[in-house]
């Protein structure tokens, strides 16, 4: 967490009234509330009632996709390489509710294909839902030019923007969104905080029911630490470093490894997230050896019931299975320097060199 998202968090946590209630001490609770609302109503370029506080990036997908599936039938339109919260909720929405799942394809570089989409929407779809950039990859997608189809034809667009907040330009006017989602853990604020952020007008029906806090669209004591936080860190966040680093990083790593294949690289990407596969090697052994060497790196592939897949994300791009088994996954912050790099790269070669050593 960044050092003014923490302040703000422990001050907010400290106050001890419920928003709701009527007496000073909610007063005060609510004013924090009311605050952080605005700063992110000001972020996004929507009025401060069209952001609803939730305790995730996940939950803010799951609210969207239901909430807007609840009122309109048709088919719904997702691309192959979106996050699980967005994956798996069509997925099971649309078994509970049988309706078409289309999963858009990608190309070899990760990126969609703006104009095949649009080609695909017409006015019975019930709702498109694309990420603007990959969490594995950091590739950036062309959401703008699918939203402005979907607006012309009154379709729901939602842009799952947790990766992109605080790196692009994630207004809702410049997406053409009618919903984004969004999490403060990515900017440096407070594990279990997030929003869905919706456009004035845009329909959306009540999932999550209770109390009727969050204009009843989310029901629930809100987080007034963490929104409080989330605020602080969005005014704060700098990525600004990072591509210059992330992309030293590349380089050095192709100049120590010629044979590393490196994703994303010649499309537009997010600048703090790096995505390589290292031939000949396993991606999770990689990962561990790393791991004990201090390191904090994630592998692209997925364990489920003692099973490793590969990401879903690299199947989708066409790389061979083999090769997505060898994937790496960094993301750099703006802590990060090139020495750090330069040190992870010197450490690849130590284990690769060791474990090359161990299998001949
Ligand atoms: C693209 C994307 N969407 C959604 C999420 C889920 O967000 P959260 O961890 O806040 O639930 C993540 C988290 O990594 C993500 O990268």
């Amino acid at each position: 967490m960044l050092a003014c998202a923490i302040e703000a968090w422990q001050q907010a946590a400290r106050l001890p009234g419920n928003p709701s209630s009527m007496h000073w001490a909610g007063r005060q609770a609510r004013r924090v509330l009311d605050d952080a609302r605005d700063a992110l109503a000001a972020h996004f370029a929507v009025e401060s009632s069209g952001v609803i506080f939730t305790s995730g990036g996940t939950e803010a997908n799951n609210l969207c996709l239901a909430g807007v599936l609840a009122e309109r039938q048709g088919a719904l339109l997702i691309s192959a390489i979106e996050h699980p919260s967005v994956l798996n909720t069509a997925t099971a929405l649309c078994q509970a509710q049988p309706r078409d799942l289309t999963l858009l394809p990608v190309d070899r570089h990760g990126c969609i294909d703006p104009v095949a989409v649009c080609a695909q929407i017409d006015p019975s779809t019930a709702m498109v839902s694309i990420m603007l950039a990959n969490n594995e990859s950091g590739v950036i997608q062309s959401v703008a030019v699918v939203g402005e189809h979907c607006q012309a034809l009154g379709v729901p667009f939602h842009v799952d923007a947790v990766q992109g907040v605080g790196k692009l330009d994630c207004s809702l006017d410049a997406l053409h969104a009618d919903f984004v989602s969004c999490s403060a853990h990515k900017i440096g604020g407070a594990k279990g905080t997030g929003a869905l952020i919706q456009r004035r007008g845009a329909s959306l029906a009540t999932w999550m029911h209770g109390g009727g806090q969050e204009r009843k669209r989310r029901s629930g004591t809100e987080n007034i630490a963490g929104v409080a936080a989330f605020a602080a860190a969005l005014s704060a966040c700098d990525f600004s470093s990072c591509a210059a680093v992330r992309d030293d990083f590349e380089q050095r790593l192709l100049n120590a490894m010629p044979d590393v294949v490196v994703y994303g690289q010649s499309v537009a990407r997010l600048p703090n997230t790096s995505l390589f596969s290292v031939p000949g090697m396993d991606g999770e052994t990689l990962l561990m050896q790393l791991d004990l060497a201090g390191f904090a790196v994630a592998s692209g592939s997925a364990c489920s019931s003692g099973k490793r897949e590969p990401s879903h994300v690299l199947r989708a791009m066409g790389v061979p299975t083999a090769l997505a088994r060898a994937s790496l996954r960094v993301s750099f912050g703006a802590e990060h320097t090139v020495e750090d790099g330069e040190a992870l790269v010197q450490a690849l070669l130590r284990v690769r060199n060791l474990l090359q050593s161990m299998a001949g």
